[in-house]
């Protein structure tokens, strides 16, 4: 899609950030990585990848910022409703009925918001008592602040901003308080859902390959990520499902070449297959 042209110093730069920061560049799209570096230029007010190379070489603090804003970590508690609503009407009924553990993957789980709004609702759906007994959840995420950032389970709610209004996200749970205890606004996930749900520093691409898992969510992750990356990592999760299993992708994804092979629809309209086979 991409046809852009990168000079030649912004290949130096790609390589570059890769030894100095270990930010493994090579798995991300060019297109995605020369607006991240533009940005940072722009700071600088600098219009070369090269004038940005040798700020970057000497700058601690810089190197950190480029870490920070290459793994850009928005997230919601139930982000994209609709889709929610199909894995709270259909997905989970189904396999709780077929399956006495349900294990689920949140892939690329940010701070925890969507591995937290899974776990709400196995609990809506079974009670706390089975779902704790019936349900585990694991977040996985490369970058390690986001990890510290879910385990704590503790988040700000600024109803100013519609990305951090916490309540308007909460809509499809009566009661906010089972979950969360409120203190003014910041809402901190209870120790009892806490119990469902654990968060591991993972890299998608480096990382050691999961197994037996009945639903996986990666959403909003691969965007980012070169097609033959793409192409791997739908086969890995293709092999970490257990049959019948679900995979739930984000809203502006979607399967391609073999990888439409292993999976098939379940609802094309949010994004959710289900292994084949
Ligand atoms: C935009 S957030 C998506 C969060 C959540 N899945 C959602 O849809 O709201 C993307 C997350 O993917 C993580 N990520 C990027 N590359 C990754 C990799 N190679 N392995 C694991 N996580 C990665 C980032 O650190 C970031 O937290």
């Amino acid at each position: 899609m991409e046809e852009r042209m990168y000079p030649p110093d912004f290949h130096a730069l790609k390589k570059g950030v890769k030894q100095l920061i270990g930010f493994n560049t090579g798995q991300y799209k060019d297109a995605y990585l020369g607006r991240r570096f533009n940005a940072r230029m722009r700071v600088y007010n600098i219009d070369t990848y090269h004038a940005y190379w040798e700020i970057l070489k000497k700058d601690q603090q810089e190197q950190q910022q480029l870490r920070d804003y290459l793994t850009i970590n928005v997230t919601e508690f139930f982000r994209d409703a609709s889709a929610y609503e199909c894995i709270q009407n259909d997905v989970l009924p189904m396999l709780s009925s077929e399956k006495e553990k349900i294990r689920i993957w949140s892939a690329g789980s940010s701070d925890g918001k969507e591995a937290y709004s899974i776990a709400m609702m196995c609990v809506e759906l079974l009670g706390l008592k089975n779902a704790q007994k019936r349900v585990k959840i694991i977040g996985s995420d490369i970058d390690r602040e986001s990890i510290e950032h879910a385990r704590r389970g503790e988040y700000i709610s600024k109803p100013n901003v519609p990305q951090t209004d916490i309540i308007k996200q909460l809509r499809f749970i009566k009661n906010p308080e089972l979950y969360f205890n409120i203190q003014n606004n910041i809402y901190s996930i209870k120790s009892e859902v806490k119990q469902i749900v654990q968060f591991e520093n993972h890299d998608l691409i480096s990382g050691i390959k999961k197994f037996n898992f009945d639903m996986i969510l990666c959403r909003n992750v691969v965007i980012y990520f070169n097609r033959e990356l793409q192409k791997i990592l739908y086969n890995d999760f293709y092999n970490a499902l257990n049959m019948n299993g679900f995979f739930v992708m984000g809203k502006t994804e979607t399967l391609f070449g073999d990888s439409r092979n292993l999976f098939e629809s379940y609802n094309t309209r949010e994004r959710i297959f289900k292994r084949k086979y």
